[in-house]
């Protein structure tokens, strides 16, 4: 029977799945219906968002089998800690195979994995449990990455020639939630945690409209990466207090900048590149993500704090810190860029319309989980040739079992 509503459950109740249910109002054709978190209370404030939002009646459940179990349930989208991957995906697949449940798909938050390992596994554990996959890389879904694509393919590339050089950035002040700043339970530093987005980016926008991944082949690889600021004394107590004393980054530091150089050859063997830079001791109005894309006669630029909106606010509005104008804001006076719709500009809107439509047609999402293993490739790719201070050419050989010094709690650039 051809379903024309879906019903969506949710792993997690953090900051992700709040930006999911706010961009849920401008998804047609799925409600959600189920949450299941860690903690019952995220879990039940999630609930009360979605039903404030009218996204969704959503039931809490105890567990994640329970829930994927339930027949209002058709679909999952995985927004639980990269640490958890391997263990939730497990669990879903199991409690499809004890014949408790029916599933059309899964999305799941970048990264796919903290490794390649990982990723592999995430991909055959929904191969094997029949399902349809979408990776939630929201920046391919971005407007104005979008828009540009379609016309500088359009309208540039025909009369003048492919674009060929395409730079990604993304950067703020550093994660919300300590568990992002262990290398171990995060599966590296900024490289893994925003990389994963702006070499995707960069490579979608280099990729002719409508054709596979596998028109670029990456060819070589060189990255860069160091710990800038929050090993320093100061910043290293910041990151131990708000972490109950867990996160100890003068001895157990992770990169807080880093940079790739890719090089891709296209289908007539020309040469293509992309370059990225990530950072989370960028300090600004809040976070920072730009684009641009160059060829023989065109360019374009995008830089999501250049915002359609900006507030002014004297010295004597003395407010409370938030996150009211911008993610990641850093300041709450002078002169500050507002973005009017984050949910829109960030992509999740479209992202989410795309990967229902797309299991509601039965299709695989066009972002799916074996685009996720190549980004976590790329992004190991990196992590080698930073520990190894070489250029790394592919295929490589061993990138399968390789788990950054970061993740296993051996890197400091100060040693
Ligand atoms: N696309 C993006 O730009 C973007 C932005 C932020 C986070 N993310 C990704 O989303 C995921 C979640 O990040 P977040 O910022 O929401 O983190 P968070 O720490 O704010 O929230 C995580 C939630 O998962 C719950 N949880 C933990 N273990 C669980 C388990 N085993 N089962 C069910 N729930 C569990 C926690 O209680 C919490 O509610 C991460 O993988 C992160 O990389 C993506």
């Amino acid at each position: 029977m051809t379903k024309k509503r879906l019903g969506v459950g949710f792993i997690g109740a953090g900051f992700i799945t709040r930006f999911h249910l706010r961009s849920w109002v401008g998804v047609r054709d799925a409600d959600v219906l189920g949450i299941v978190s860690r903690r019952r209370e995220r879990a039940e404030e999630a609930a009360a968002l979605a039903r404030e939002l009218k996204v969704g009646e959503p039931k809490v459940y105890d567990s994640l089998s329970a829930m994927v179990a339930d027949p209002a349930i058709d679909a999952i989208w995985i927004c639980s800690p990269n640490y958890t991957r391997l263990e939730v995906m497990e669990e879903i697949v199991d409690t499809l195979e004890r014949g408790r449940g029916e599933l059309i798909g899964v999305a799941c938050e970048k990264p796919l994995g903290r490794n390649v390992k990982e990723a592999r596994r995430m991909l055959e554990l929904a191969q094997k449990g029949g399902l349809l996959d979408g990776y939630l890389e929201n920046q391919v879904f971005a407007p104005a990455v979008m828009r540009g694509k379609e016309l500088i393919w359009r309208r540039g590339a025909p009369l003048c020639g492919r674009p060929y050089l395409a730079r990604a950035a993304e950067e703020h002040s550093g994660p919300h939630e300590p568990w992002f700043w262990e290398g171990s339970l995060q599966g590296g530093g900024v490289l893994n945690d925003m990389m994963c987005h702006s070499v995707e980016e960069a490579r979608f926008m280099l990729t002719p409209p409508g054709k596979p991944r596998e028109t670029l082949t990456p060819v070589k690889l060189t990255a860069y990466a160091t710990c800038l600021k929050w090993q320093h004394p100061h910043y290293a107590r910041l990151l131990r207090e708000r972490s109950g004393g867990k996160t100890d980054y003068e001895q157990r530091p992770a990169e807080d900048f880093a940079r790739s150089l890719i090089e891709y050859r296209d289908e007539k063997g020309d040469m293509l590149v992309v370059e990225t830079t990530t950072s989370w001791c960028y300090v600004g109005a809040g976070l920072r993500l730009t684009m641009e894309l160059f060829g023989p006669e065109y360019s374009v630029m995008v830089n999501t704090l250049d915002s359609s909106l900006r507030v002014f606010f004297s010295r004597q509005v003395k407010g409370e810190a938030g996150e009211d104008f911008i993610e990641k804001q850093n300041a709450e006076t002078g002169l500050m860029p507002v973005i009017p719709c984050e949910e829109v500009e960030y992509g999740y809107v479209d992202e989410n319309r795309h990967m229902i439509q797309s299991f509601l047609a039965g299709r695989r999402p066009e972002e799916n989980f074996s685009d996720g293993l190549n980004v976590t490739e790329l992004l190991m790719a990196a992590y080698m040739s930073l520990e190894q201070e070489r250029t790394i050419e592919f295929p490589i050989p061993g990138l399968d079992d390789f788990v950054p010094a970061v993740a296993r709690g051996e890197w400091n650039p100060r040693k």
